[in-house]
């Protein structure tokens, strides 16, 4: 959690501070914090508990006569709760240094207890205070911040990232990784710092991924990164295919709003380069080789969220496709049991942000039972991707409100393009087969179109159901994950109780939840797909009204079975009944938004949660 930016350069350090936390306050949003340079050679800080348009409005009402030298942090409370004094930066050496933190110190006790007994004063109650004191403490003795934050990095556990800057060593900033992610973003007289590449797309599109535990030094004009024995090591800067201007929201009501309407590029984008004369080839994928594919015999997806219902739905056409059995597991339930992995075992991890730390570890545990692993992120220089033998991008540029949206249709793409470059490979599909599917994935983006240009229907709904106190949602094959991920969003957003069942369960338990007036969505099966599958749908439909249920249905066009049952329903295009969840799921994230949005509520950030959850 926690975002993270630094920035040394000929600019003034807290615009880009400011704007680079701007961006980055999805990872976490109930305090910020700057430390900064100032014109007068003192370094000096300002924290303010709240989001950050409260320290915003703080430092416009006082402001500061920066220089070119500053980070700044955006939290998302783990120890010590969200208040000023707890906000990132803290300060060690007498003041004189300034440290920011992501990820958790697990023996921050043990060296609490060491620095009290050594005569130093605590003023939080973080983990991060610890660090602060010891890099000041180390300083004092080396008088070299890289050097410090190196020695001090060795006595930690846990997860980190450090960004620290000394008064006596203006125009530096130093930061060390480990678990926690850093991109450098390198600029032309100026470089930066961030969580991930959001924080300086503005700025510069040339980055370096930190790997695992190393320590990055930078200056206006340098940028050295060494492991935490101290070597220099070599590292390969990329390109950020993201655009400036990607990050903002760009004259929506929300970012949240924005990403939904981006769906059918983002798709697109997914689609592109990997769909040829109906046939898919994943360049990313070439390096495995083939008869490593040829040779797997089970997949197992892992991921968190969104990203996991995902991994659900994708199951359905993995497993028609490319006839493995696919299993989809919680990250965090996968890494502490004792799944049977080995050599001929895919792991597929999904996640939007590649830094999931449950997923990461997930990642790890498979990669050393000796799994072929694969990771479909949305994020370059993300974490998973690199500790992953291949990584295949989801190419929907900054996904910044915290509920996901086009980074879930666009995983099911990925998924999907995975699915059928495996079916070429192993030959299950024919080639026929392949090309129809191909076809109907191209007519995806279209399609997604359609649904999100009919928002106003839903949002009007919306705003009729403001006071519900409780939504169901049911759904059956493809469309049980997208019922799961309608409820999800609901809770997300609206913290309003919202459950997700699948339809056929609908009898040995949820029916007793029915009470006259209570919405139901139903998510209802293409009647092409399987005629069996969408009677029992329907039948269900019927149970729940004939028990006063308000029914509404997403339906497919056309499809008048629905309509003698339902109080409302919602039409999508016709597909393939394995496409059809990518525009089923649309109302549903439009219901969720605007309900929140007549509620009141913030859709881009809300209570309690953050995008990337970075701590297990
Ligand atoms: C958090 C977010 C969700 C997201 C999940 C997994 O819970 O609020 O929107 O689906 O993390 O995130 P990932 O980055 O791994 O896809």
């Amino acid at each position: 959690m926690c975002g993270i930016v630094g920035y040394v350069g000929h600019r003034s350090s807290i615009d880009v501070v400011l704007g680079g936390l701007r961006r980055l306050e999805y990872r976490g949003y109930d305090s910020a914090g700057v430390a900064v340079m100032c014109g007068d050679g003192v370094l000096r800080t300002s924290k303010k508990a709240g989001k950050l348009g409260v320290l915003e409005a703080e430092l416009a009402a006082h402001p500061l006569s920066v220089g070119g030298t500053g980070i700044g942090h955006t939290r998302w409370a783990t120890h010590g709760g969200p208040t000023d004094a707890n906000a990132h930066p803290h300060l060690g050496d007498q003041g004189r240094l300034a440290l920011i933190h992501n990820g958790i110190i697990e023996n921050f006790a043990e060296l609490r207890a060491e620095l009290v007994a050594a005569g130093d004063t605590f003023t939080s109650e973080t983990d991060t205070e610890v660090a602060a004191l010891m890099v000041g403490r180390l300083y004092h003795e080396t008088g070299d911040l890289r050097e410090a934050l190196r020695r001090c990095v060795a006595r930690f556990e846990g997860a980190y990232t450090f960004l620290a800057v000394h008064e006596a060593e203006p125009g530096r900033v130093v930061g060390a990784r480990r678990n926690s992610p850093l991109v450098v973003g390198l600029g032309d007289g100026e470089n930066f710092l961030g969580s991930d590449v959001a924080a300086f797309v503005e700025y510069t599109q040339r980055a370096i991924a930190l790997g695992q535990d190393q320590i990055v030094d930078i200056t206006a004009t340098s940028v050295t990164v060494s492991d935490f024995d101290g070597r220099e090591v070599v590292a390969e800067p990329f390109r950020v295919a993201w655009e400036a201007g990607a990050a903002d929201k760009g004259g929506w009501s929300s970012f949240m709003r924005k990403e939904v309407s981006e769906q059918p590029v983002a798709v697109a984008n997914t689609l592109l380069g990997r769909v040829n004369d109906g046939d898919v080839a994943i360049p990313e994928l070439t390096a495995l080789g083939d008869d490593l594919l040829r040779g797997i015999h089970r997949i197992v997806i892992i991921a968190c969220g969104t990203a996991a219902y995902a991994g659900m739905v994708a199951k359905y056409a993995l497993e028609s496709w490319v006839r493995v059995p696919v299993e989809v597991e919680l990250s965090h339930e996968f890494r502490y049991r004792s799944p049977v992995i080995n050599a001929d075992t895919l792991v597929v991890s999904v996640s939007q942000s590649g830094e999931t730390m449950d997923t990461l570890m997930a990642v790890k545990h498979a990669r050393a039972q000796g799994a072929t692993t694969i990771s479909v992120c949305n994020t370059q220089g993300a974490t998973i991707p690199r500790e992953s033998d291949a990584a295949i991008y989801t190419h929907a540029g900054p996904e910044v409100a915290v509920a996901s949206t086009k980074g879930f249709v666009t995983q099911i793409a990925a998924l999907y393009l995975l699915g059928l470059h495996l079916a070429r490979v192993r030959g299950t599909l024919s080639s026929s087969e392949r090309e129809h599917l191909t076809v109907e994935l191209l007519a995806v983006p279209d399609k997604i179109a359609v649904v999100t240009s009919e928002a106003e229907r839903v949002a009007q709904l919306a705003r009729w159901m403001a006071d519900t106190r409780s939504v169901l949602f049911l759904g059956r094959h493809v469309g049980y994950p997208i019922a799961l991920e309608g409820a999800l969003k609901l809770k997300e957003l609206a913290y309003i109780h919202a459950e997700g069942f699948a339809a056929g369960e609908l009898k040995h338990g949820p029916i007793a939840l029915i009470e006259p007036g209570l919405p139901v969505f139903v998510v209802v099966p293409s009647p092409r797909g399987s005629s069996v599958l969408h009677s029992k749908v329907v039948s269900n439909i019927q149970e729940i009204r004939a028990r006063g249920a308000r029914v509404i249905a997403i339906a497919e066009a056309g499809d008048a079975a629905v309509l003698p049952y339902a109080d409302e329903v919602l039409r999508i295009p016709l597909a393939d009944p394995l496409c059809e969840p990518f525009m089923q799921v649309v109302p549903l994230q439009i219901f969720a938004l605007e309900l929140a949005h007549a509620k009141g509520l913030d859709v881009d950030q809300p209570r309690n949660l953050a995008k990337s959850v970075t701590v297990e």
